[in-house]
């Protein structure tokens, strides 16, 4: 249960949001193999409550989180590494299918900027700090930085940054699509997070879940396969009262009134 967890804080800052903040401070939210499996538990816990519909997740204000626990992985050898499939549950947080907002300041690098880019959407604060430094550790990105990095950056720009380890600032990740939008100085990345989730809580949950799916496909298909994918979806979708709602609530010109069945 969420009292048991050590390194993250879970709460309900609104109806239907559920908010995950990373919270080993100590450490600047290193994410150690415990960390990960509370992370996990906690967004499975949020992805099949029915009373919810979107999840937030941040770090602190110095850092969201300064990558994989350092020391943890110093004395791994291959063998263990790979029979223990080191890593391979970080991509759990993949597999939930509401809608994840990562509230980023501070510090978001290697597996923490690895983690944001797992996210459907990332806001950040200006004080943000993206970067992929693992080539300074001798060794490269592991959970998606060499992949997402360039599919969100293009080559030079990822190039440079895995080959560097120099970090993107929030203005530069704004410019270059790495995220959605820096939130302005003055104002609160958190609660600029929990207005998108309490927006995507008012639509019908269906189509939210239909949209992240067909957003996602665009990463792994061909384009052809994809806009199959897409078009199936969407004629799936005329099978659910929402559309019958929100279609009909256009030409009464009304609300909708989603029940997300
Ligand atoms: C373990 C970490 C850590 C990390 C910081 N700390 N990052 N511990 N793993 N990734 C610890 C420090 O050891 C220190 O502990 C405390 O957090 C505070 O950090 P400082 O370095 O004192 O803070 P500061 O001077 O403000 O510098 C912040 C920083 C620096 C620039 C973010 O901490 C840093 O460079 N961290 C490492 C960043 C990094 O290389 N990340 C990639 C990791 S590899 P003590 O006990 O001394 O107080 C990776 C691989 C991913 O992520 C592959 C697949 C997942």
């Amino acid at each position: 249960s969420s009292s048991n967890y050590k390194n993250i804080l879970v709460s309900s800052p609104e109806k239907g949001v559920t908010l995950i903040t990373l919270n080993r401070p100590k450490a600047l939210n290193a994410l150690n193999s415990e960390l990960f499996t509370e992370l996990n538990h906690a967004a499975k816990t949020a992805d099949e409550d029915a009373g919810v519909n979107a999840i937030v997740l941040t770090g602190s204000e110095k850092a969201f989180a300064a990558g994989a626990d350092i020391k943890e992985m110093l004395s791994k050898d291959f063998s263990t590494a790979y029979k223990s499939n080191f890593l391979g549950h970080w991509t759990e947080l993949t597999q939930v299918r509401k809608p994840i907002i990562a509230a980023v300041s501070g510090h978001a690098l290697g597996g923490g900027c690895e983690l944001a880019m797992m996210c459907d959407v990332i806001l950040a604060s200006s004080t943000a700090n993206f970067g992929q430094p693992e080539i300074n550790l001798g060794v490269i990105p592991g959970a998606g930085g060499s992949q997402r990095l360039t599919k969100a950056l293009g080559k030079s720009l990822s190039m440079e940054l895995v080959l560097t380890g120099r970090g993107l600032s929030a203005a530069e990740a704004e410019k270059h699509g790495l995220i959605s939008r820096v939130v302005p100085e003055g104002g609160d990345v958190v609660a600029e997070a929990v207005k998108v989730a309490v927006q995507i809580g008012k639509k019908g949950q269906i189509a939210v879940q239909a949209a992240k799916e067909a957003v996602n496909a665009s990463f792994e298909l061909p384009l052809a396969e994809g806009l199959r994918v897409e078009r199936r979806l969407f004629q799936a979708l005329f099978a659910t009262k929402d559309q019958k709602e929100g279609m009909g609530a256009f030409a009464e010109k009304r609300k909708p009134a989603f029940t997300n069945e």
